[in-house]
């Protein structure tokens, strides 16, 4: 395919719809190399990516649903701790991409968060190169100061994205696209 029509044609496969086979290790490195692939002010390379392999998923699995059910209380029923503990594991492939700033720093702040997020992108554009799909989400964990703790990261690290990847078990359903010129205009300088 066309890189272009790669790109708009790219889908988000739902997490609940990626199964196996996962990218082998040198698809992975490709996909993560495309990753790294971004603009980048001041080559500061202000973000990380861990792949969480399986004990790792298992390790963080356990965690998520102990918060969970500490959290819930007795409205926590079993079913919804053992999804917590199968989150992590939902795809054959699970990335952590943090934010790294380096703050104070001539590169504003913004600059490298988008960065992050450009970093993001490239994963699931390359994901879906290679034919796999991909998941790019934040969901509670992200923004829980324990995940972050176990992951190694202090609570001021922004967690970006857990990205899983996987093979796609049905084609996602097409989705809803702005309109184009509800978000593109021309400008031809400040009205008289
Ligand atoms: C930073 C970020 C976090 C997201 N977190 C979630 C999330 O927690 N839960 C969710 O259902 N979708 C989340 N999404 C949305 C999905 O990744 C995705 O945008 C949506 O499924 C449609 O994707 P598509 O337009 O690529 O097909 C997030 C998107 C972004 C950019």
């Amino acid at each position: 395919m066309e890189a272009i029509d790669l790109l708009t044609t790219r889908r988000s496969v739902l997490v609940r719809h990626l199964g196996d086979p996962g990218p082998s290790q040198d698809e992975l490195n490709r996909i993560l190399e495309a990753g790294m692939r971004v603009p980048d002010h001041g080559k500061i390379g202000p973000w990380r990516i861990q792949v969480i392999n399986k004990a790792g998923q298992a390790a963080l699995g356990e965690l998520c649903a102990k918060l969970y059910a500490e959290e819930h209380g007795e409205r926590a029923n079993d079913k919804m701790v053992e999804f917590e503990r199968e989150r992590p594991a939902r795809a054959p492939v699970l990335l952590a991409v943090t934010s790294r700033l380096e703050v104070p720093h001539n590169i504003p702040e913004l600059e490298q968060r988008l960065s992050g997020g450009a970093l993001c992108m490239n994963i699931l554009n390359a994901a879906h190169a290679l034919g796999y799909g991909a998941q790019w989400l934040t969901e509670w964990p992200a923004f829980n100061d324990e995940v972050k703790k176990m992951l190694g990261h202090d609570p001021s690290t922004d967690i970006i994205g857990f990205i899983y990847i996987g093979t796609p078990t049905q084609e996602p359903k097409p989705r809803n696209r702005p309109e184009f010129d509800a978000v593109v205009s021309e400008w031809s300088g400040p009205v008289a």
